[in-house]
């Protein structure tokens, strides 16, 4: 008998066996596990004192269907799988119920649906998030979730990949009874026990006919993807899934529903999102800290700075609910900040997207104050003022002194060294750490929670902590210039101002990059943060440069005369009346830089801008995974995927590289550093060709 299925009874209800699924942490159908199940429904339908049987997920109830692990792989042909498992369930003459708990997703909903009964516990989530791996349900979700709940609801459901309550799920007809959170088998049983003795048996899923609602809804849902498609296969063999089970009866559809599965399971997509969730529970191992580090508690906390970054902060902790005093040196920039965070509250209103009373709460989160006193009461002090070493610096003495016994300092600075930072908070090194927000700070999902050589292992568990507690995917990062993000994405955007001076233009670089999948291309991304911040940037780091070195003046050029992108009108682009248009003086300022520098004009294929930008990050991602700044290859990767608008269906960057090969993409770089002072290939990626490796192998040795 295989431990993780057991048979047992309900309190008082003879009549309703419970086959538990124990099978920790989330109860998945491993290997060996849909052939248990079976056997133990088989041996229940054996039992002619059973009348019903009745499914539920140990533990903490969570039901999570197929083993992702085991995704892609082959599964040994002599065992039953999740498909055999449905069918079977579907087809089994003594009527079956399943309690849900808590979550029940993807193949978990899949199961739920081949069984005759839908019990629910109030609050569980459920849903199809295959999507988000790449993949359509593969178990039967494109026909059995149409057949219950229409075909509009099952698109939208499938497509988004985002879980329903319980609740909505009872309104639908996915869900046919809920249960409290009390004695839920208990009141499952009951509930079975009752239906079958009414001889209340409902029709099996399978044989049900699908509601259309309107013929057009498919190519609907078609033009809809295809503005984000960009490549991804997964999202439209879901809508052709669905669409056959409107017009093919359920064999056909499941048979149709199995072959675009396995074209989706095998594909470079699906890997890639693959990759990402795992690289998402990966990256909480931190070295230095685990279950025995006790975070310092966060209640209140300040931000110095109420400027762009500032009220962006200061917003992350109103919406976690933890009251925050903004510090500004002057009435005018702390007011500016308060009403741009009401400001930003309000709109949210109005759009529908929080409510006013939420809003209120969260606006009356936020205080400010024109003394650095205020933070005596801070846990945590979020410094976001000027980017300048000695304004930093300052600050940092003062806090120093100021801030109270164990709260955590921390500075947002983009590039700055955060050890020298820490020197200046004298006696106070250990509780300094950098936590880097992304602009529009209340809105972006990254943060890069920044070691540095003192910070304390408790200070660095409550940087990743908080950053949680904000809602962001936390990467710790070592110091370096610009640490991960930022130090990476400047060799990205090097090279696509080079190929402006080369002769590309500023829409073909962007069309080609927001075609590979990128959120935006490298100049519109540029605009919108403002080229002032990079000029500033660059300024203050000239002196570091080679004298050799090649260097575009495009973007100082554009700076200098007062263009800084969208925020002042005009930038690699013109705006206009909330219209983007060319801006016909950049050419002019591109061949005389580039005539300067002595570059010849040639024909860029849209090819070489992908290669040439992507492979930048690749090679610089090697350095600083080599440098010791990056903990692994796939935490690059959740950094560009949640920071730059990475597409994630490609893995992130590092995934990239290992998806193209590395000796292809060593090979480009080595042709490109001919011609291009950068190009040095990184010592890792070399070494990493060289033994045949990936960066997915370096990851698995250096994980332990
Ligand atoms: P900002 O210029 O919009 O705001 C800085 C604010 O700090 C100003 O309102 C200024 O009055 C205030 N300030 C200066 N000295 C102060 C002091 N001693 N005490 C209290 N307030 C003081 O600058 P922004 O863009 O918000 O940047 C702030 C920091 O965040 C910088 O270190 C920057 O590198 C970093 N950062 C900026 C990002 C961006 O996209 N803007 C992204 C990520 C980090």
């Amino acid at each position: 008998m295989d431990s993780r299925i057991n048979i047992s009874k309900a309190d008082g209800i003879v009549d309703v066996a419970v086959v538990v699924i124990d099978n920790p942490p989330v109860n998945v159908m491993s290997i060996g596990v849909p052939r248990s199940i079976l056997a133990a429904v088989n041996r229940l339908n054996d039992d002619d004192t059973v009348k019903a049987i009745l499914v539920v997920a140990a533990g903490r109830g969570v039901l999570g269907g197929a083993d992702i692990k085991v995704q892609g792989k082959a599964w040994p042909a002599s065992e039953p799988n999740l498909i055999d498992l449905v069918t079977a369930l579907d087809s089994n003459e003594k009527p079956i119920g399943i309690l849900l708990r808590k979550i029940a997703v993807g193949g978990g909903l899949e199961i739920a649906m081949s069984c005759r009964y839908r019990i629910a516990q109030v609050g569980t989530l459920v849903g199809q998030p295959e999507v988000k791996l790449g993949i359509p349900p593969g178990a039967g979700g494109t026909q059995r979730l149409p057949r219950l709940v229409g075909a509009v609801k099952a698109l939208d459901m499938i497509l988004s990949g985002d879980p329903i309550t319980a609740e909505e799920a009872l309104g639908i007809g996915l869900i046919d009874r809920l249960v409290s959170a009390v004695n839920p088998i208990i009141e499952a049983a009951e509930y079975l026990s009752r239906e079958i003795s009414l001889g209340h048996v409902p029709q099996r899923t399978r044989e049900r006919t699908v509601d259309t609602g309107d013929s057009q809804i498919f190519d609907a849902a078609r033009v809809r993807v295809a503005r984000r498609l960009r490549g991804q296969i997964a999202p439209v063999a879901c809508i052709d899934c669905i669409e056959m089970a409107t017009t093919a009866d359920f064999d056909e559809g499941f048979a149709y529903e199995r072959k675009r599965f396995l074209e989706c399971v095998t594909s470079n997509e699906a890997a890639a999102l693959r990759h990402v969730f795992f690289a998402e529970r990966r990256v909480k191992k931190v070295p230095g800290i685990d279950e025995l580090t006790k975070s310092r508690p966060i209640e209140k906390a300040a931000v110095l700075g109420a400027g762009t970054m500032g009220a962006g902060i200061a917003m992350c902790f109103a919406n976690a609910g933890i009251p925050v005093t903004m510090i500004e040196r002057d009435v005018q920039p702390l007011q500016g900040g308060l009403d741009r965070i009401a400001a930003s509250y309000a709109n949210q209103v109005n759009k529908g997207r929080l409510d006013e009373a939420t809003a209120n709460t969260r606006t009356k989160l936020v205080s400010g104050a024109l003394n650095l006193e205020a933070i005596v009461e801070a846990d945590i002090v979020v410094e976001a003022v000027y980017e300048e070493m000695g304004v930093k610096k300052s600050v940092f003495a003062d806090l120093a002194k100021l801030a109270k016994p164990n709260a955590v300092l921390a500075t947002n600075t983009s590039y700055l060294d955060v050890n020298e930072i820490a020197k200046a908070a004298t006696g106070r090194e250990q509780d300094v750490i950098g936590l880097h927000f992304f602009s529009p700070a209340n809105i972006m999902k990254l943060i890069e929670v920044v070691r540095g050589v003192m910070t304390a292992a408790d200070v660095l568990k409550t940087g990743i902590e908080i950053g949680e507690r904000l809602g962001k995917v936390a990467i710790v990062s070592g110091v370096c210039h610009g640490f991960i993000g930022n130090r990476m994405f400047a060799h990205y955007n090097r090279e696509a101002e080079f190929m402006l001076q080369e002769g590309a233009t500023v829409e073909q670089v962007d069309t080609a990059l927001y075609k590979f999948g990128m959120a935006m291309g490298s100049f519109s991304v540029r605009d919108l943060a403002g080229l002032d911040i990079g000029w500033a940037m660059r300024k203050s780091t000239a002196h570091l440069r080679k004298p050799h070195e090649r260097y575009s003046t495009v973007g100082d050029e554009l700076c200098e005369r007062g263009w800084y992108g969208q925020k002042t009108g005009k930038g690699f682009y013109i705006y206009e009346k909330g219209q983007r248009c060319m801006n016909p003086d950049l050419n002019t300022i591109v061949e005389s830089t580039g005539q300067a520098a002595g570059i010849k004009f040639a024909h860029v294929t849209d090819e070489q801008v992908i290669e040439r930008c992507i492979y930048a990050l690749v090679n610089e991602g090697a350095k600083i995974l080599d440098d010791g700044i990056a903990l692994r290859a796939s935490d690059i990767d959740l950094v560009f995927i949640n920071g730059y608008g990475f597409p994630r269906w490609r893995g992130g960057p590092m995934k990239y590289a290992d998806t193209v090969g590395l000796d292809k993409v060593l090979n480009t770089i080595k042709a490109l550093d001919q011609t291009h002072d950068f190009w040095v290939a990184s010592p890792l990626l070399e070494r990493l060709v060289n033994e045949g490796k990936s960066f997915a192998d370096w990851d698995s040795k250096h994980s332990a």
